[in-house]
């Protein structure tokens, strides 16, 4: 049914209204609003926002589904507020082809909690050697709009020359996993005091701008949208600003965990603080902050990276980089932005659907709340407080950083095309 009366909802925190909803679009907005024989929904006067949009989440299917699946993993979506999630290819096989793609959303459609976009691979394999066919993944039924090598950055210029110029001429965009291999040696602690104390190699910040640096120039040059996944350093920040300045088609994202962790929980040597790329400092925190308040990081993406416990519960050096991020962003966006004053609800709408859904090329997603638009709603209890338990989060995977941690803010109800698909902590199926 996508028929819908929603009463005593504050659309981005603003007067309480009712929204009656009919085929699955807005239909009329005001106060007083009765409908017969429709479903309700009473928001409680909480705050209404547009459906969440994630350009960033492993699902893990096909092939890593001891960690996640697309079933449960949508279902963490549709809990945390989420309406669309961007899945990445490093899936086995990986998705550098129609056939895996179109899986992909063919499985996320027969779940049909959340829209699943496939995001497609850059190279075959993900080896980084050869363009896979880019063209054919984006004119296939998944209708692929973003590609990215993530897990793994295109390290080769040429390479990600080329891609550059595929994806200008198709109208897609790259998502840049941006860290030169070669400066970073595969260690995943930030290269610090901290990481020199615990005797850990270091992954050097410098990895992440000098691709940054080169990939905007030949973004410039290829008038092809680039997108910078999880941004982590504050010196990265200064290069987005001089490239958005000369008006390059750049964006860019931060994860949760980057607004909110520092390398100082690597003591422990926990690997669920192992991370790619790793946690910083809290100059680098606070750098990301600002600069999502200013707009030169574009939005907030989770990196929802779940990993089964026989990849998590080992050494560090042994084990998987990733955390989940879905059922937990939100809050940790309140946390980080709305109660330090640098962001409203009309920013979060910003950062984590409107611009998201822009980038991400959907149309139907990241909409305005108003009449004629669609029905595709999170809304939200910003006064809640909740203690995040990893065995409680609807992933296959328990590997939250925030474990026992009290968080601001819960997602009351998920509202995809006038459906509910999630309500007081449970999947509507
Ligand atoms: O921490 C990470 N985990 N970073 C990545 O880039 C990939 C991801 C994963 O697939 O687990
Ligand atoms: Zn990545």
């Amino acid at each position: 049914m996508t028929d819908l009366l929603i009463t005593n909802a504050k659309p981005y925190g603003e007067e309480a209204v009712d929204l009656l909803v009919r085929d699955g679009v807005v239909a009329e907005i005001g106060t007083g609003l009765t409908a017969e024989g429709v479903g309700t929904l009473d928001a409680g006067g909480h705050v209404l926002l547009p459906g969440l949009v994630d350009l960033h989440v492993h699902l893990r299917e096909p092939g890593g589904e001891e960690s996640e699946t697309i079933e449960t993993g949508s279902h963490a979506a549709a809990l945390g507020g989420f309406t669309a999630v961007f899945a990445m290819p490093n899936t086995d096989p990986v998705a550098d082809t129609a056939v895996v793609v179109e899986h992909v959303r063919r499985r996320g459609e027969e779940v049909g909690l959340v829209d699943v976009h496939p995001v497609g691979a850059v190279t075959t394999g993900l080896r980084g050697e050869k363009l896979a066919e880019l063209g054919t993944m984006v004119s296939s039924a998944a209708q692929v709009r973003m590609f990215s090598d993530d897990g793994r950055c295109v390290n080769d210029p040429l390479i990600m020359r080329r891609a550059l110029e595929y994806a200008s001429a198709l109208d897609v965009v790259i998502a840049q996993h941006a860290e030169d291999h070669r400066l970073t040696g595969g260690a995943q602690a930030h290269e610090g005091a901290i990481a020199s104390r615990l005797g850990l190699a270091g992954w050097p910040a410098t990895a992440e701008e000098t691709v940054i640096a080169r990939d905007v120039a030949l973004a410039r040059e290829a008038g092809a949208a680039l997108h910078v996944c999880h941004v982590s350093s504050l010196h990265s920040i200064a290069v987005l600003r001089a490239a958005k300045a000369q008006g390059v088609r750049v964006s860019a994202e931060v994860t949760p965990h980057h607004l909110l962790l520092t390398d100082g929980r690597l003591t422990g040597y926990d690997p669920v603080n192992k991370v790619n790329p790793p946690l910083r400092t809290g100059a680098d925190t606070q750098a990301m902050r600002e600069a999502l308040a200013e707009g030169v990081i574009d939005v907030v993406a989770t990196d929802h990276a779940p990993h089964a416990s026989q990849y998590k519960d080992t050494e560090w050096a042994a084990a998987k980089p990733g955390m989940l991020g879905l059922q937990t962003a939100l809050s940790v966006v309140i946390h980080t932005m709305v109660e330090p004053g640098l962001l409203d609800w009309h920013g979060v709408a910003q950062v984590m659907s409107e611009r998201p859904a822009e980038i991400g090329n959907l149309p139907d997603q990241g909409r305005p709340i108003a009449v004629g638009e669609p029905a595709t709603f999170a809304l939200v209890d910003p006064d809640a407080q909740w203690t995040v338990r990893g065995a409680a989060l609807a992933s296959r995977a328990a590997n939250t950083p925030y474990e026992g941690m009290r968080l601001p803010g819960a997602v009351v109800a998920t509202v995809l095309r006038g459906r509910i698909t999630a309500r007081d902590g449970k999947v509507v199926a």
